[in-house]
Parts: C-alpha cells; structure tokens; sequence
C-alpha cells in the first residue's frame, strides 16, 4: 500500500469513528512509550513490573475454569469456554456481555464485526490491542446470541471478578449495557451512564456503548469517541 493509500484508509477509520478534526492540544498526547510494554515504570500501585506474575495467575484461573460445565450453557451448543485475551498488564481493560458465533468458534473475545469495531477504537486511542485486556461477563455463548440468564451470570461473574483482580487495570471499559449493569450494580440506561467516570474496586470504570449497537446505530460512534477520549485523559494521568 502507497504511503497516500495508508493516510486516506487512516483518515477514513477515523471518519467512521465520527472524527472530522484534529488538534496539536498536548494535553491529548497520549504517552504511549509510557504505555506499551518493556518500557513501563514500576507502577506506584504496587502493581507487578513484569508481566509474569499476572500472565501465570491468568493461566491457573483459566485452567482452574476448565471445558466448564458450571451452567447450563455447555449443553446449550457452545464450542468452547472464551476466556479473555491481551496484555495481562493492561492499564486498560474492556468488559463486554458475552462471546457471539465468531468468538466461540475461535475461543477469542471479540473477533467478529464487533470485534473488528472495538479493535478501530482501541487503535484510535493510539493503544494495539496487544496493549489491553478484553474479557466477557460471561465465558461462553448462550444460544442464539440471548440474554445471558441470572444463573449463568451467578456461574460466570466470579471469573471475571478474578481477571480484573488479576489484571488490575487502571481504566474498564464497560461495553454495552450488560457489562456497565452487571459491574455497576444499576439499571440505569446505558445513555445516561455512558462517558461517566465510575469508580470500581481502585479502577476507573466508564460505560459506553457496545460496538455492536454501533454497527446497528453508527450515528452514536461520535458519543464512543467522546466517552475514548476521556478514557485515554484517565490513563495520561499518572500520579
Ligand atoms: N460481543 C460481546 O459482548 N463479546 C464478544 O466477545 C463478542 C461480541
């Protein structure tokens, strides 16, 4: 691809995020030698230097989950467990509901349309999707893309509780209403809570909209960059 080529195919993702402008503000340089791995300063937090312990603790709860049969759902027509995948380190982690067709034939989150949505917004903060943690509420499909069900959320959520306590992000991205619900303990709609900083167990947690309601509704992309914007002025702001 011709360098001209590779600017107009940046230019348009961005477009397609609802971006039209730009700014040479420094408070939006994100400090991403800061950010990627090998080159972090010990976290003040106390927060492993090395990825080895996180990735080892990660390895021994996905182990300890196994081929699950804690719910109905493995009777239900799923393939396999989808754990979470990325940087055991992440300073930022993105939640989302539960894995589709593509994620569960694969036994990786988001790697259907949605996925290649979340994987735009990720890079359009200037981060790889290397550099996060992805994970669901819930580790396998229910059928037909449902509603995950009490019981099955009862079953799953412990797992996911012990992945952000693993991980330790600094910023959660709840994905879509599901997720900011379920970690948010509300049921207000996803509109109103949506771009507004929470707080959950030491992390900053912000709620947006789920990537897959974009595809559906490509006119709210302006609110997600909005909502990544305030998430990438998080993670700038180092103590
Ligand atoms: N939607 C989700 O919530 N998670 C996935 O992994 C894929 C689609």
């Amino acid at each position: 691809m011709s360098d001209r080529d590779a600017i107009r195919e940046h230019l348009k993702y961005y477009r397609d995020l609802g971006v039209f402008g730009a700014t040479t503000d420094p408070v939006w340089r994100v400090r991403t030698a800061d950010l990627s791995e090998g080159s972090r300063q010990p976290e003040p937090t106390g927060k492993a230097p090395s990825g080895e312990d996180a990735a080892g603790d990660l390895s021994t709860l996905r182990v300890h989950i196994g081929d699950c049969t804690r719910c109905k759902l493995h009777t239900l027509g799923r393939t396999q467990v989808v754990f979470g995948s990325g940087n055991p380190n992440a300073d930022l982690m993105f939640v989302g509901e539960a894995p589709g067709a593509d994620e569960d034939e694969q036994g990786m989150p988001f790697i259907g349309r949605a996925g290649q949505l979340l994987t735009k917004i990720i890079e359009a903060i200037d981060l790889r999707r290397e550099d996060v943690y992805i994970a669901n509420v819930i580790k396998c499909r229910p059928p037909g893309n449902r509603n995950p069900e009490p019981d099955e959320v009862a079953s799953c959520e412990p797992f996911l509780a012990q992945q952000i306590a693993i991980v330790r992000p600094r910023v959660i991205v709840a994905l879509g209403t599901f997720a900011a619900h379920l970690l948010l303990r509300t049921d207000v709609p996803i509109s109103r809570i949506r771009g507004v900083v929470h707080e959950y167990q030491g992390a900053s947690l912000i709620p947006t909209f789920h990537p897959a309601y974009l595809l559906r509704s490509p006119d709210r992309k302006r609110d997600v960059w909005d909502d990544m914007k305030k998430v990438r002025a998080l993670l700038n702001d180092r103590p």
